[in-house]
């Protein structure tokens, strides 16, 4: 299938920005919706709004049937085993504090570490953090290589008997290095250490296949793919969320409420706590459709040429320097121009309509390794096309004009 005028799926494309067509290329920080996703937030709030799994008028059934349907797609298209183990968090950030904070709590102790690696965005390095006050609990992280990359030999390096649970990106959105994910999670497992992707940038542009992967758990953003913001999902093996205990408390995941005892819901429900974001999970059933319906195999190959023409275009451009030089790039290129600061590019890129995000992509750890500040970043999406690329280039061509460095 050729990718051609998918712009015209996403009303957004037909607004002009600073008088100019919009060449979004900020999709890792967050992908532009399709109509499809747009209007069947419309709709469920129109005509079918109701909460979930509470009620049993007609409106409450409709609603919680199209809340459940949206988990079975999300379990056949990850291919996880059970429909169980999809569980509806407020983001990818809070998937990963819910694990963070469940598998601290039962499983951590003083002297216990954390391996997680040098790439990681904030939301995967953080919610560790917390369990180094709370119980002593030692933070390692495997180090990239010169060119942005995590092998597998810099994880084995800092793999030892403490080491209780590895926390991997799936690709770095910064230097854009796909991680041997597979790779570690068997290294791992035959170590019985469990193994959690932050899968943020992984699942908006990769086929993703858990039992597969065979990783225990997989965080997913869904405003990253294509559907509404609010909303993430945590796949974690069942097994994990029977033995864990419940993240948040409040309605909807208890069984019985005494005086002095309280039983939990049966899974997934144990996790999903209060009232849940019902439009954004039905919502996200037609980011799912989207994407099927396009094939993750052709946005993979579309994504890949268009990523292998803007290293080409911007690698002959003497005066950007591109970050990191990953054997296996995803959706990101972060660069930086010697002598204009990255915020003077997004700012001056963004009077063009070329849409790029500048700094530290929430990446403070990467960054102080780099031994950089911050960096610029053009990230792509399902609907970007060369043109895109070349508008890029031209602009970075008039901000070096600006700067007099041409
Ligand atoms: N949303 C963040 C990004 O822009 C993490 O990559």
């Amino acid at each position: 299938m050729n990718l051609v005028n998918i712009k015209n799926q996403f009303p957004i494309f037909s607004k002009k920005i600073n008088n100019k067509d919009l060449i979004y290329l900020d999709s890792s920080n967050s992908s532009q919706k399709p109509k499809l996703v747009i209007d069947r937030l419309n709709s469920f709030y129109s005509n079918e709004f109701s909460n979930v799994g509470r009620s049993v008028h007609a409106l409450a059934v409709a609603a919680t049937n199209n809340y459940e349907n949206t988990r079975v797609s999300v379990q056949k298209y990850l291919n996880a085993k059970y429909k169980e183990e999809i569980v509806f968090t407020k983001g990818a950030t809070e998937a990963i504090n819910l694990v963070a904070s469940t598998y601290g709590q039962k499983y951590l102790k003083e002297g216990d570490e954390v391996l997680i690696t040098e790439l990681e965005h904030h939301s995967n390095y953080v919610p560790w953090h917390y369990l180094r006050n709370l119980k002593k609990v030692k933070i390692q992280f495997a180090e990239i290589d010169e060119n942005g990359d995590i092998s597998l030999e810099s994880i084995k390096k800092k793999i030892n008997s403490n080491t209780k649970i590895i926390c991997i990106t799936h690709i770095s959105n910064v230097t854009g290095a796909v991680l041997p994910v597979k790779e570690i999670t068997e290294l791992a497992h035959s170590k019985k250490i469990p193994v959690l992707v932050d899968g943020c940038q992984g699942a908006p542009h990769l086929k993703l296949d858990m039992q597969d992967l065979d990783c225990d758990f997989y965080a997913i953003s869904c405003h990253k793919m294509y559907g509404p913001t609010g909303l993430g999902i945590l796949y974690a093996k069942k097994k994990w969320l029977e033995e864990l205990p419940p993240y948040q408390g409040g309605g909807g995941m208890i069984k019985e409420v005494k005086k002095h005892n309280i039983t939990f819901a049966e899974l997934p429900n144990k996790y999903e706590a209060g009232t849940m974001q019902t439009a954004e999970v039905v919502a996200f059933d037609q980011s799912i459709k989207f994407i099927q319906s396009l094939g993750i195999e052709n946005i993979m190959k579309h994504e890949n040429e268009l990523m292998n023409y803007a290293l080409d275009v911007l690698k002959k451009n003497n005066s950007v320097k591109i970050i990191g030089n990953p054997k296996k790039k995803g959706a990101a290129i972060s660069f930086t121009i010697e002598g204009i600061h990255p915020h003077d590019i997004a700012t001056i890129l963004d009077e063009d309509g070329v849409a790029i995000r500048a700094g530290h992509h929430c990446c403070q750890i990467l960054h102080e390794k780099l031994g950089i500040h911050a960096t610029a970043r053009a990230s792509l999406g399902v609907y970007n096309t060369k043109d895109d690329i070349d508008q890029l280039n031209s602009s970075i061509n008039k901000c070096q004009k600006i700067f007099d460095l041409k």
